[in-house]
């Protein structure tokens, strides 16, 4: 088995290089690539490396997710995020290469509404409906992969964290350094995703040939004011949360003000089970800790 990793160097494809150094032999070969080694918009060079490589499966890790950017840097994220996902699952389908593939929360509309009509959180088969830029492209990958036949597996996840690269618990410990209180919104409500699960329940779902769409967050719904307390909590920072509406914190690009994804379908597969967002965020600040 061959499997190339692209955007190897990001946060998510960090975690892959390091779970899948256990099972690298000769018969289980694994091949980073960084944006530098493989653009994923340049399509000719694209092409030859999947020819010469003939890997088994191609991990897409790379994407353009500056959501609040991409509301001005709109071709950029569609090529990224659309375009070239679209000429990566036309190759796939070519050379019979299985695609995975990550998108998002942010591809649901996210709305008051659905909060009401979907408690539990949004089943994988609700229609898309975007409020930003990022999510849009997202989408547009998506319904490429689809549209290509390939055979694929695409995993939507939400709040991505883990102890490699930048995200919400990294930011959050860093500003306890600086400040003793911090304005947080609570209007938006969602779950973490952690890194490390994510990447153990996709190679678990690899393993047993499932494709398909697949959301993968962890138990609970909260705000990120909620989350921010629980991470000064659990990581002993003196740091108190002002609660603030959305309103107060104006970004480029609208964020959805509810995107929890429902899980119960890769609940379902055998060896496959979602933690409650706490026990995730534990094990992460022990990572992060250790560093
Ligand atoms: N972060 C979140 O909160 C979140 C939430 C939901 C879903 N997701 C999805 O989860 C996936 C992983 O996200 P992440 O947090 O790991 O992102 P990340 O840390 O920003 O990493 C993205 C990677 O893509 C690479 N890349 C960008 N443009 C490229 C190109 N043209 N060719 C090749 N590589 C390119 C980047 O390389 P350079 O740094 O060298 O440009 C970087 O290594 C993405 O599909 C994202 O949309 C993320």
């Amino acid at each position: 088995m061959k499997a190339l990793i692209l955007g190897a160097t990001g946060q998510l494809g960090r975690e892959w290089q390091a779970f899948l150094a256990d099972f690298e032999t000769d018969e289980f070969v694994v091949v980073p690539y960084t944006s530098n080694q493989l653009d994923i918009t340049d399509f000719e060079n694209v092409e030859k490396e999947l020819f010469e490589q003939q890997p088994d499966v191609i991990v897409n890790c790379a994407a353009y997710t500056k959501v609040d950017k991409a509301e001005e840097d709109r071709e950029k994220a569609l090529l990224v995020n659309a375009k070239a996902v679209k000429n990566l699952a036309d190759r796939c389908k070519k050379l019979n290469i299985k695609l995975v593939h990550f998108s998002t929360d942010y591809i649901f509309a996210g709305d008051k509404e659905d909060r009401r009509q979907f408690p539990e959180g949004y089943p994988e088969n609700h229609n898309a409906d975007p409020v930003n830029w990022y999510g849009q492209t997202k989408w547009e990958g998506e319904k490429a992969i689809r549209n290509s036949g390939c055979a694929h597996l695409i995993m939507r996840v939400s709040w991505l964290c883990g102890a490699y690269g930048n995200n919400f618990v990294t930011a959050m410990l860093q500003l306890a350094g600086e400040y003793d209180q911090l304005d947080i919104v609570s209007d938006q409500w969602g779950s973490p995703t952690f890194t490390d699960t994510l990447v153990r329940s996709t190679f678990k779902l690899i393993e047993e040939e499932q494709e398909g769409t697949y959301h993968l967050t962890t138990e609970g719904i909260i705000s990120w004011a909620d989350f921010a307390e629980k991470i000064f909590a659990m990581a002993d920072k003196q740091v108190s949360v002002n609660k603030i509406p959305s309103s107060e914190y104006p970004t480029a690009a609208t964020r959805p003000c509810f995107s929890k994804l429902n899980t119960d379908k890769v609940k379902n597969i055998s060896g496959i089970e979602v933690e409650e967002w706490q026990q995730g965020l534990r094990r992460l600040l022990k990572q992060l800790n250790k560093k």
